[in-house]
């Protein structure tokens, strides 16, 4: 994230000339002032804190990835004018509200353990021994209050230390690894790295087997595809164009029984 100068100052021009191509508002639309790291910007009513930044000047080189709400990389901590609590969101989904100050967190520095992932065994013992301060929490639920994902982060922790890798990995499904639990934590535990190992070691250790994808594995390995990689690598752009624009989708709603008029590669 690269911040410009303050637009009424218009030191920049080249800089507010792409600002103004990216996020020109109606002419009719209210403007709100926020503060990104205590400088003041008017922005348009109802943009997001990310479009509002962009408006006025900043350009994302870290700090902004999917813009969909589901990588992680926007974290933002805000504060509202007469109100003492610290906010946290997601800078790509939370609309800016008039007078709020707000920065981005887009890195969060925490502990993460080394450690070669095919030696672990999947018992709690091996994340105990890695991350030996999730027996610091005190239960606080800090990190729960401000996971932007509302992921039950304080009883992931509580899962683990009570040796449920399956039960922390499924609570944590939803964790972006965005690092907000860990800048809340009075334990100072990295929420997020300790969950991510518990899902690491309950997905490839401790989950069932699919069948199915077993079976599809083995149909790669044996070759089953290589005549139609080979068509469609030996293909045009335009072609693979109109390939892609053609194809069939599955319906919303398909049944479970819902197939494809070409079955061959079923
Ligand atoms: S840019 Fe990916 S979560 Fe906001």
């Amino acid at each position: 994230m690269s911040g410009s100068a303050d637009r009424d100052k218009g030191d920049n021009p080249a800089e507010e000339t792409t600002v103004e191509e990216k996020a020109a508002p109606e002419v009719s639309q209210k403007m709100i002032p926020v503060y990104v790291m205590g400088r003041r910007y008017e922005v348009p009513e109802g943009f997001t804190i990310m479009k509002a930044m962009e408006y006025a000047g900043y350009k994302f080189i870290r700090g902004c990835g999917c813009r969909g709400g589901i990588c992680g990389a926007c974290s933002t901590v805000y504060r509202k004018p007469g109100d003492y609590h610290l906010y946290v969101g997601l800078a790509c989904q939370t609309v800016a509200e008039p007078d709020m100050y707000l920065t981005q967190i887009p890195f969060y520095p925490a502990n993460r353990a080394n450690y070669n992932f095919e030696e672990l065994k999947p018992a709690p013992e091996e994340i105990f021994k890695l991350y030996p301060e999730v027996f610091r929490c005190v239960a606080c639920n800090s990190c729960t209050k401000v996971c932007p994902m509302d992921v039950q982060v304080m009883d992931v922790i509580a899962a683990i230390k009570k040796g449920d890798i399956a039960k922390a990995a499924t609570l944590s499904f939803d964790c972006i690894q965005c690092g907000l639990c860990a800048s809340r934590c009075m334990g100072d535990l990295p929420q997020y790295h300790i969950a991510q190992l518990a899902r690491r070691l309950y997905g490839s250790r401790i989950a069932p087997r699919a069948d199915h994808l077993e079976e599809a594995a083995e149909a790669v390995r044996q070759g089953k595809y290589n005549k139609m990689l080979q068509e469609l690598m030996g293909m045009g752009i335009e072609d693979l164009k109109i390939l892609y624009q053609e194809r069939e989708i599955e319906p919303e709603m398909a049944g479970e029984d819902w197939q494809p008029a070409e079955k061959g590669y079923l």
